[in-house]
């Protein structure tokens, strides 16, 4: 009958299904709570089953997480590692179990490439470069002692954006990094490490620019310059990365001078990698590369607008 057919149409729809298990970092930043929400967007879009689980910055909880995931028997596993190191063992029980595994935003250093299938990530060590080029044109010839606020130790993002923005400045001798400390990729850490920099360095008037490894560490740090009595974007130069938009905001306001973008939608290309690998077994490339793409002043109250009215 029509409904009986209906009814099995709809037992296969459900079967068609996909469930995939997400074990994310945290919400330590702007751009992670951005990455979360589009990732439940784009499940949605998808109709696509996306289970989160927060590991609150702790790569122990991503690994039980992931352990938890394998026993439910996912279609896959996307994770966001908060750490380089330490993830043969877990992926290793995956690949037993046939679970693809996908690498969100952050890599990791391991021997056996196999144990993911691809992974959605920017160029970090690129968007180090981007920031450091943009910093020794700006500057010119001029003396300047650069401060850095690092993101979490260990982080691949933090390791890398160090990487190419130390070889971005590399061949200019008036520009030096005096202080480099980790902010962990948060507001408030960024504003703790900013207020102990400026302290150590004359009031801050000895600093010449910021660069933060994110963002958020940069808004603490612009609160940390003006409560110094400083003004940021004016006495002191600041470059980050991640382009949320409360650093358009702080451009607009002439408080922040530059960002590189990093998008949030790492989890789309990573759901179509997923749904063709599922159904036909097509090999994605290992890995799927995002844009990074400087943002400055000019464009940073049309941008704010935009981005807010994206709503994540
Ligand atoms: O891995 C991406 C980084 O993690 C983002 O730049 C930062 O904001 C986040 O916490």
């Amino acid at each position: 009958s029509l409904l009986a057919c209906l009814l099995g149409a709809g037992a296969a729809a459900a079967e068609d299904k996909l469930t995939i298990g997400f074990s994310q970092i945290g919400s330590e930043s702007g751009w992670r709570a951005a990455e979360t929400s589009v990732s439940k967007i784009e499940a949605e879009k998808r109709g696509i089953d996306l289970k989160i689980a927060d590991a609150q910055q702790k790569q122990e909880n991503q690994i039980k997480a992931i352990r938890n995931f394998i026993a439910q028997g996912v279609d896959a596993i996307f994770v966001a590692p908060v750490v380089a190191t330490g993830w043969d063992d877990v992926l290793a029980e995956a690949k037993d179990a046939e679970i693809p595994v996908v690498l969100l935003d952050r890599t990791i250093d391991t021997k056996d490439d196999s144990l993911y299938l691809t992974a959605v990530t920017s160029d970090t060590v690129h968007e180090g470069a981007v920031a450091g080029e943009w910093l020794a044109k700006t500057v010119g010839d001029k003396p300047c002692n650069i401060v850095e606020l690092q993101g979490t130790v260990g982080s691949s993002p933090a390791i890398n954006r160090k990487k190419g923005f130390d070889e971005a400045i590399a061949s200019h001798a008036n520009l030096k990094i005096i202080r480099s400390q980790t902010g962990d990729f948060t507001r408030t850490k960024g504003k703790e490490v900013m207020e102990s920099f400026i302290k150590a360095e004359n009031g801050g008037k000895n600093i010449c620019a910021v660069y933060a490894h994110n963002d958020d560490m940069q808004i603490g740090a612009i609160q940390a310059i003006k409560e110094a009595g400083l003004k940021p974007g004016t006495d002191i130069l600041m470059v980050s990365i991640d382009a949320v938009p409360d650093i358009f905001k702080a451009m607009s306001e002439g408080e922040a001078n530059a960002t590189v973008e990093l998008t949030p939608n790492m989890a789309g290309p990573a759901f179509d990698v997923i749904a063709a690998y599922k159904k036909d077994g097509t090999m994605p490339p290992k890995w799927i590369q995002t844009e990074s793409r400087l943002y400055l002043p000019d464009t940073a109250k049309e941008e704010y607008e935009r981005r807010k009215g994206l709503g994540y």
